[in-house]
């Protein structure tokens, strides 16, 4: 049985069809209820729908074998994890975004809202830039509205959110999207497991590439 820690949400939604179209269905998962584990032994997965900031803690842990999680969230909390497959969905952008009349003022050290402290620090020792990180959870864009921080490193998507609280990307950091994980043991007991599972991904993948060409 292969433990597949899914995202809850949108990205999650869109894996598990990828994943159903390749045998690894489990109806179940669309019944209305508050479950978080959903089994068919007859496919071999047992899927665990998890908050997708935690998806890489239970792959490393041993907790589920594989999982699918956010570029964002691996170059941030560097799990110790195999990265074994780009899945070319749930792609957006870390960029730092900052007030449509920001002027940049290389005096004073920056400060910088952000969920993803280790990506700005890199970021900012990259071009020699003293920073102060200022921590937040959500709603990042709120800081330098209120006077909170200089800027913010965010996920980007549609750019909507930053229009309509009169931000703008100043520089996009990285491109993002949904990654197939594994945890390193699982990789060697359940390889076989692993590597068909990731040979249908790489199918599905490869279908889609030629759809759109
Ligand atoms: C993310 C991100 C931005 C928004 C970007 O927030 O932090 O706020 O999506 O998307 P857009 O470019 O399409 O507008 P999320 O919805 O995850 O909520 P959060 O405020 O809790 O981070």
């Amino acid at each position: 049985m292969l433990n597949i820690a899914l995202p809850k949400g949108r990205l999650g939604d869109q894996v598990y069809k990828m994943l159903s179209s390749i045998g690894y269905e489990c109806a179940a998962i669309y019944e209305d209820n508050r479950k978080l584990v959903f089994e068919s032994p007859e496919n071999g997965v047992r899927y665990l729908l998890v908050k997708p900031s935690d998806v890489a803690i239970y792959v490393e842990h041993g907790a589920a074998d594989v999982g699918i999680v956010g570029k964002d969230i691996l170059l941030d909390s560097r799990p110790d994890v195999y990265e074994l497959l780009d899945l070319n969905i749930g792609k957006c952008r870390l960029a730092v975004a900052g007030p449509n009349d920001y002027i940049e003022d290389r005096d004073n050290v920056l400060r910088v809202a952000t969920k993803f402290a280790n990506v700005a620090k890199d970021y900012y020792s990259s071009i020699n830039r003293e920073i102060e990180i200022i921590k937040l959870n959500g709603s990042i864009e709120l800081a330098p509205i209120l006077g909170l921080s200089d800027v913010i490193v965010d996920i980007v998507e549609s750019g909507k959110t930053l229009k309509e609280n009169n931000l703008k990307v100043l520089t996009t950091i990285v491109p993002v999207s949904a990654r197939f994980i594994a945890n390193r043991s699982s990789y060697l007991f359940k390889s076989e497991a692993i590597q068909k599972m990731m040979a249908g991904l790489q199918e599905v993948l490869s279908r889609d590439a030629d759809s759109q060409s």
